[in-house]
Protein backbone atom coordinates (compact mmCIF):
# COMPACT_ATOMS: atom_id res chain seq x y z
CA UNK A 1 0.00 0.00 0.00
CA UNK A 2 1.41 3.40 -0.95
CA UNK A 3 -0.02 6.12 1.61
CA UNK A 4 0.85 9.89 0.92
CA UNK A 5 1.15 12.17 4.02
CA UNK A 6 1.07 15.64 4.16
CA UNK A 7 1.56 18.30 7.27
CA UNK A 8 1.25 22.08 6.78
CA UNK A 9 0.50 22.81 10.60
CA UNK A 10 2.57 25.28 11.12
CA UNK A 11 5.45 26.92 8.54
CA UNK A 12 6.64 24.39 6.03
CA UNK A 13 4.74 22.73 3.38
CA UNK A 14 5.60 18.81 3.92
CA UNK A 15 4.93 15.85 1.90
CA UNK A 16 6.34 12.37 2.04
CA UNK A 17 5.45 8.86 0.43
CA UNK A 18 5.65 5.60 1.98
CA UNK A 19 5.38 2.06 0.59
CA UNK A 20 3.67 0.01 3.74
CA UNK A 21 4.64 -3.63 1.82
CA UNK A 22 8.20 -2.89 1.23
CA UNK A 23 8.68 -0.46 4.46
CA UNK A 24 10.41 1.97 2.69
CA UNK A 25 9.76 6.13 2.54
CA UNK A 26 9.86 6.77 -1.39
CA UNK A 27 9.59 10.59 -0.97
CA UNK A 28 10.22 13.04 2.01
CA UNK A 29 9.75 16.58 0.84
CA UNK A 30 10.25 19.34 3.11
CA UNK A 31 8.99 23.12 2.08
CA UNK A 32 10.45 25.82 4.56
CA UNK A 33 8.95 29.17 4.61
CA UNK A 34 11.20 30.63 7.25
CA UNK A 35 12.26 33.08 4.36
CA UNK A 36 8.96 35.24 4.26
CA UNK A 37 8.89 35.53 7.69
CA UNK A 38 12.14 36.72 8.75
CA UNK A 39 11.12 40.46 9.00
CA UNK A 40 8.39 40.09 11.55
CA UNK A 41 10.25 38.39 14.12
CA UNK A 42 8.47 35.28 14.20
CA UNK A 43 5.49 33.28 12.83
CA UNK A 44 2.42 35.32 11.39
CA UNK A 45 -0.62 32.60 10.87
CA UNK A 46 -2.21 34.29 7.62
CA UNK A 47 1.37 34.49 5.97
CA UNK A 48 2.60 30.55 6.76
CA UNK A 49 -1.40 29.66 5.34
CA UNK A 50 -0.60 32.02 1.97
CA UNK A 51 2.62 30.17 1.78
CA UNK A 52 0.89 26.81 2.21
CA UNK A 53 -1.07 27.51 -0.64
CA UNK A 54 2.03 28.19 -2.81
CA UNK A 55 4.08 25.85 -1.28
CA UNK A 56 1.68 22.35 -0.82
CA UNK A 57 1.31 21.87 -3.96
CA UNK A 58 5.15 22.18 -5.12
CA UNK A 59 5.59 19.85 -1.58
CA UNK A 60 3.02 17.11 -3.35
CA UNK A 61 4.08 16.95 -7.24
CA UNK A 62 7.36 16.98 -6.00
CA UNK A 63 6.70 14.03 -3.75
CA UNK A 64 4.74 11.83 -6.40
CA UNK A 65 7.80 13.19 -9.08
CA UNK A 66 10.60 11.85 -6.71
CA UNK A 67 8.45 8.76 -5.90
CA UNK A 68 7.62 8.31 -9.77
CA UNK A 69 3.85 8.18 -8.94
CA UNK A 70 0.64 9.70 -10.02
CA UNK A 71 -2.28 10.78 -7.50
CA UNK A 72 -4.49 7.97 -8.98
CA UNK A 73 -1.81 5.69 -8.28
CA UNK A 74 -1.79 6.18 -3.89
CA UNK A 75 -3.56 3.93 -2.04
CA UNK A 76 -4.51 6.57 0.88
CA UNK A 77 -4.34 10.09 1.57
CA UNK A 78 -3.78 11.31 5.02
CA UNK A 79 -2.93 14.73 6.39
CA UNK A 80 -2.82 16.04 9.98
CA UNK A 81 -5.60 18.27 11.61
CA UNK A 82 -4.46 18.99 14.77
CA UNK A 83 -2.66 21.00 16.54
CA UNK A 84 -1.37 23.64 14.69
CA UNK A 85 -2.56 26.96 13.11
CA UNK A 86 -5.49 26.81 12.17
CA UNK A 87 -5.41 28.61 8.51
CA UNK A 88 -2.42 26.03 7.66
CA UNK A 89 -3.96 23.27 8.85
CA UNK A 90 -7.46 23.83 6.81
CA UNK A 91 -4.99 24.72 3.56
CA UNK A 92 -3.44 20.73 3.99
CA UNK A 93 -6.86 19.44 5.04
CA UNK A 94 -8.51 21.04 1.88
CA UNK A 95 -5.88 20.08 -0.69
CA UNK A 96 -4.98 16.29 0.59
CA UNK A 97 -8.99 16.13 0.62
CA UNK A 98 -9.18 17.20 -2.91
CA UNK A 99 -7.03 14.90 -3.92
CA UNK A 100 -7.87 12.15 -2.50
CA UNK A 101 -11.58 13.11 -3.46
CA UNK A 102 -10.65 13.93 -7.02
CA UNK A 103 -8.38 10.47 -7.63
CA UNK A 104 -11.45 8.31 -5.50
CA UNK A 105 -9.01 7.40 -2.91
CA UNK A 106 -9.98 6.92 1.22
CA UNK A 107 -8.32 9.93 3.33
CA UNK A 108 -7.70 9.88 7.21
CA UNK A 109 -6.40 12.33 9.29
CA UNK A 110 -4.03 12.17 12.28
CA UNK A 111 -2.04 13.91 14.96
CA UNK A 112 0.43 15.89 14.23
CA UNK A 113 2.03 15.45 18.19
CA UNK A 114 1.55 11.77 18.04
CA UNK A 115 3.26 11.94 14.76
CA UNK A 116 6.35 13.35 16.74
CA UNK A 117 5.78 11.06 19.62
CA UNK A 118 6.76 8.15 17.23
CA UNK A 119 9.76 9.65 14.96
CA UNK A 120 12.27 8.13 16.67
CA UNK A 121 10.59 4.75 14.95
CA UNK A 122 11.42 5.98 11.15
CA UNK A 123 15.25 4.79 11.62
CA UNK A 124 12.84 1.07 10.56
CA UNK A 125 12.86 2.57 7.59
CA UNK A 126 15.88 2.15 7.05
CA UNK A 127 16.58 -0.97 8.72
CA UNK A 128 17.46 0.16 11.94
CA UNK A 129 16.87 -0.81 15.08
CA UNK A 130 14.62 1.79 17.21
CA UNK A 131 14.56 2.00 20.74
CA UNK A 132 12.60 -0.43 22.47
CA UNK A 133 9.03 0.56 24.37
CA UNK A 134 9.01 1.79 26.92
CA UNK A 135 10.20 5.33 26.48
CA UNK A 136 9.80 8.46 28.39
CA UNK A 137 9.41 10.90 25.18
CA UNK A 138 9.69 14.53 24.81
CA UNK A 139 8.17 16.73 21.88
CA UNK A 140 10.01 20.03 22.63
CA UNK A 141 9.53 22.16 19.22
CA UNK A 142 7.96 25.96 18.94
CA UNK A 143 4.71 25.41 20.03
CA UNK A 144 4.92 22.64 22.21
CA UNK A 145 6.96 20.81 24.83
CA UNK A 146 4.87 17.70 25.92
CA UNK A 147 6.23 14.83 27.99
CA UNK A 148 4.84 11.29 27.48
CA UNK A 149 4.88 7.97 29.21
CA UNK A 150 5.09 5.68 25.93
CA UNK A 151 4.39 1.65 26.90
CA UNK A 152 3.92 0.62 23.62
CA UNK A 153 2.69 1.34 19.87
CA UNK A 154 -0.79 2.60 20.71
CA UNK A 155 -0.60 3.08 24.47
CA UNK A 156 0.65 5.72 25.83
CA UNK A 157 -0.17 8.72 28.19
CA UNK A 158 0.63 12.27 28.11
CA UNK A 159 2.24 13.06 31.25
CA UNK A 160 2.53 17.36 30.55
CA UNK A 161 3.98 19.96 29.70
CA UNK A 162 4.92 23.55 29.62
CA UNK A 163 2.89 25.82 31.81
CA UNK A 164 3.65 29.10 29.25
CA UNK A 165 5.67 28.91 26.75
CA UNK A 166 7.77 26.16 24.61
CA UNK A 167 11.67 25.60 24.57
CA UNK A 168 11.74 26.55 21.33
CA UNK A 169 9.33 29.85 21.94
CA UNK A 170 11.88 30.64 24.75
CA UNK A 171 14.74 30.36 22.50
CA UNK A 172 12.76 32.58 19.95
CA UNK A 173 11.77 35.24 22.31
CA UNK A 174 15.68 35.58 23.72
CA UNK A 175 17.13 35.86 20.59
CA UNK A 176 14.25 38.33 19.86
CA UNK A 177 15.54 40.14 22.99
CA UNK A 178 19.21 39.98 21.78
CA UNK A 179 17.81 41.38 18.35
CA UNK A 180 18.63 38.07 16.19
CA UNK A 181 16.48 36.84 13.48
CA UNK A 182 13.65 34.51 13.36
CA UNK A 183 14.45 31.34 14.54
CA UNK A 184 17.04 32.03 17.13
CA UNK A 185 16.96 28.48 18.16
CA UNK A 186 19.62 26.91 15.59
CA UNK A 187 21.43 30.32 15.65
CA UNK A 188 21.80 30.28 19.28
CA UNK A 189 22.87 26.81 19.34
CA UNK A 190 25.77 27.13 16.55
CA UNK A 191 27.41 30.62 18.07
CA UNK A 192 27.48 29.24 21.36
CA UNK A 193 29.04 25.95 20.13
CA UNK A 194 31.83 27.68 17.94
CA UNK A 195 32.45 30.79 20.20
CA UNK A 196 31.28 30.37 23.89
CA UNK A 197 33.40 28.64 27.30
CA UNK A 198 32.43 27.94 30.74
CA UNK A 199 32.22 31.57 31.80
CA UNK A 200 29.89 32.97 28.71
CA UNK A 201 27.33 29.82 29.91
CA UNK A 202 28.24 30.62 33.58
CA UNK A 203 28.00 34.36 33.67
CA UNK A 204 24.17 34.92 33.93
CA UNK A 205 22.29 32.73 36.28
CA UNK A 206 18.82 32.63 34.37
CA UNK A 207 16.12 30.65 37.46
CA UNK A 208 15.20 27.64 36.10
CA UNK A 209 11.49 27.47 37.45
CA UNK A 210 10.44 24.79 39.95
CA UNK A 211 7.21 23.76 38.70
CA UNK A 212 5.38 20.33 39.45
CA UNK A 213 6.07 16.90 38.19
CA UNK A 214 6.22 16.70 34.47
CA UNK A 215 5.30 20.49 34.20
CA UNK A 216 7.97 23.28 33.23
CA UNK A 217 7.99 27.20 32.67
CA UNK A 218 9.74 29.14 31.10
CA UNK A 219 8.07 32.99 31.51
CA UNK A 220 10.26 33.49 34.06
CA UNK A 221 13.21 33.06 32.65
CA UNK A 222 12.48 35.34 29.43
CA UNK A 223 11.40 38.27 32.05
CA UNK A 224 14.88 37.83 33.58
CA UNK A 225 16.73 37.84 30.26
CA UNK A 226 14.76 40.91 29.36
CA UNK A 227 15.45 42.67 32.48
CA UNK A 228 19.20 41.88 32.18
CA UNK A 229 19.32 42.93 27.89
CA UNK A 230 18.11 46.54 29.47
CA UNK A 231 21.08 46.87 31.65
CA UNK A 232 23.72 45.12 29.36
CA UNK A 233 25.40 46.81 26.40
CA UNK A 234 23.93 44.94 23.09
CA UNK A 235 26.96 46.19 20.94
CA UNK A 236 29.66 44.27 22.76
CA UNK A 237 29.32 40.92 20.96
CA UNK A 238 30.65 38.98 24.14
CA UNK A 239 28.18 40.00 26.27
CA UNK A 240 25.45 38.94 24.01
CA UNK A 241 27.30 35.82 23.54
CA UNK A 242 26.98 35.40 27.24
CA UNK A 243 23.39 36.17 27.98
CA UNK A 244 22.53 33.82 24.70
CA UNK A 245 24.62 30.94 26.19
CA UNK A 246 23.33 31.54 29.78
CA UNK A 247 20.17 31.73 28.61
CA UNK A 248 20.26 28.70 26.88
CA UNK A 249 21.70 26.30 29.81
CA UNK A 250 19.03 27.71 31.74
CA UNK A 251 16.54 26.42 28.58
CA UNK A 252 18.47 23.36 28.56
CA UNK A 253 18.46 22.46 32.44
CA UNK A 254 15.30 22.94 33.04
CA UNK A 255 14.07 20.48 30.43
CA UNK A 256 16.96 18.03 31.21
CA UNK A 257 16.50 18.23 34.98
CA UNK A 258 12.54 17.60 34.36
CA UNK A 259 13.10 14.65 31.91
CA UNK A 260 16.11 12.61 34.32
CA UNK A 261 13.39 13.37 37.14
CA UNK A 262 10.27 11.61 35.19
CA UNK A 263 12.55 8.70 34.11
CA UNK A 264 13.06 8.44 37.14
CA UNK A 265 9.96 8.71 38.94
CA UNK A 266 8.59 6.15 36.40
CA UNK A 267 11.52 3.61 36.51
CA UNK A 268 12.07 4.31 32.34
CA UNK A 269 15.41 3.78 31.18
CA UNK A 270 14.73 4.52 27.51
CA UNK A 271 14.17 8.27 26.82
CA UNK A 272 13.55 9.86 23.42
CA UNK A 273 13.28 12.95 21.80
CA UNK A 274 11.69 14.75 19.28
CA UNK A 275 10.67 18.57 17.66
CA UNK A 276 13.42 21.69 16.68
CA UNK A 277 14.87 21.47 20.22
CA UNK A 278 15.47 18.56 20.26
CA UNK A 279 18.45 19.53 16.89
CA UNK A 280 20.07 21.19 20.25
CA UNK A 281 24.04 20.43 20.25
CA UNK A 282 24.50 21.52 23.76
CA UNK A 283 21.17 19.39 24.47
CA UNK A 284 22.40 16.26 22.72
CA UNK A 285 25.90 16.75 24.98
CA UNK A 286 23.56 17.02 28.24
CA UNK A 287 21.62 13.55 27.16
CA UNK A 288 24.31 11.54 26.12
CA UNK A 289 22.10 8.23 26.13
CA UNK A 290 18.99 9.46 24.60
CA UNK A 291 17.38 8.82 21.40
CA UNK A 292 17.31 11.71 19.05
CA UNK A 293 16.01 11.22 15.37
CA UNK A 294 18.33 12.58 12.70
CA UNK A 295 18.07 16.31 12.43
CA UNK A 296 15.86 16.69 9.64
CA UNK A 297 13.32 14.46 11.10
CA UNK A 298 13.24 16.45 14.54
CA UNK A 299 11.85 19.33 12.98
CA UNK A 300 8.45 19.12 11.20
CA UNK A 301 8.21 16.93 7.92
CA UNK A 302 5.71 14.68 6.49
CA UNK A 303 7.60 11.44 7.06
CA UNK A 304 6.95 11.17 10.56
CA UNK A 305 3.36 10.96 9.53
CA UNK A 306 3.76 8.80 7.01
CA UNK A 307 5.25 6.62 9.17
CA UNK A 308 2.67 6.89 11.78
CA UNK A 309 -0.14 6.38 8.93
CA UNK A 310 2.42 2.97 7.87
CA UNK A 311 1.91 1.69 11.26
CA UNK A 312 -1.71 2.40 11.55
CA UNK A 313 -2.28 0.50 8.23
CA UNK A 314 -0.40 -2.60 9.61
CA UNK A 315 -3.16 -2.42 12.36
CA UNK A 316 -5.93 -1.92 10.39
CA UNK A 317 -6.69 1.31 12.11
CA UNK A 318 -6.28 3.39 9.24
CA UNK A 319 -10.00 3.62 8.50
CA UNK A 320 -11.33 6.27 6.17
CA UNK A 321 -12.89 9.42 6.91
CA UNK A 322 -16.03 11.50 5.86
CA UNK A 323 -15.76 14.44 3.47
CA UNK A 324 -16.81 16.74 5.92
CA UNK A 325 -13.92 15.92 8.48
CA UNK A 326 -12.32 19.30 9.97
CA UNK A 327 -8.92 20.67 11.38
CA UNK A 328 -8.19 21.97 15.22
CA UNK A 329 -6.04 24.25 16.56
CA UNK A 330 -5.78 22.39 20.36
CA UNK A 331 -3.79 19.00 21.02
CA UNK A 332 -6.61 17.49 22.76
CA UNK A 333 -4.72 15.41 25.32
CA UNK A 334 -7.79 13.71 26.12
CA UNK A 335 -8.07 12.21 22.88
CA UNK A 336 -4.40 11.18 22.72
CA UNK A 337 -4.73 9.12 26.30
CA UNK A 338 -7.74 7.29 25.22
CA UNK A 339 -6.15 5.92 21.86
CA UNK A 340 -5.15 2.62 23.01
CA UNK A 341 -8.36 2.03 24.40
CA UNK A 342 -9.88 2.30 20.67
O1 LIG B 1 9.53 21.41 15.34
P1 LIG B 1 9.75 22.77 14.72
O2 LIG B 1 10.45 22.83 13.41
O3 LIG B 1 8.39 23.51 14.50
C1 LIG B 1 7.37 23.62 15.41
O4 LIG B 1 7.46 24.51 16.28
O5 LIG B 1 6.42 22.78 15.31
O6 LIG B 1 10.51 23.64 15.81
C2 LIG B 1 10.91 24.96 15.59
C3 LIG B 1 11.46 25.47 16.89
C4 LIG B 1 11.84 26.95 16.83
O7 LIG B 1 11.40 27.56 18.03
C5 LIG B 1 13.36 26.92 16.75
O8 LIG B 1 13.97 28.06 17.30
C6 LIG B 1 13.68 25.68 17.56
O9 LIG B 1 12.65 24.77 17.25
N1 LIG B 1 14.97 25.09 17.16
C7 LIG B 1 16.03 25.03 17.96
C8 LIG B 1 17.08 24.44 17.21
N2 LIG B 1 16.59 24.14 15.97
C9 LIG B 1 15.30 24.55 15.95
N3 LIG B 1 16.20 25.43 19.23
C10 LIG B 1 17.41 25.24 19.78
N4 LIG B 1 18.47 24.70 19.11
C11 LIG B 1 18.34 24.28 17.84
N5 LIG B 1 19.38 23.73 17.20
ZN1 LIG C 1 5.89 20.05 14.99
Amino acid sequence: MKILAVDTSCDESCAAIIDTEEWKLLADVVHSHVDSMKNFGGIVPEIASREHLKGLPLAIHEALETARLTPKSIDHYVVTNRPGLIGALLVGLSFTKSLAFSSQKPFSTLNHIEAHLFSPLLTTLEGHEAPPFPWIACVVSGGHTEIFHVESFFKYTWLGGTLDDAAGEAFDKVGKLLKLSYPAGPKIDKWVRESANDAHRTRYKFPRAKTESHTLSFSGLKTAVALQVKKSDLSNPDEVLAIAASAQEAILDALVGKLLETQKMLGVRNLVLNGGVACNSRLREKLPSAHFPIPKHCTDNAAMVALLAGYYAKHNRLTPEPWNTTAYPSLDTLALNTRGEK
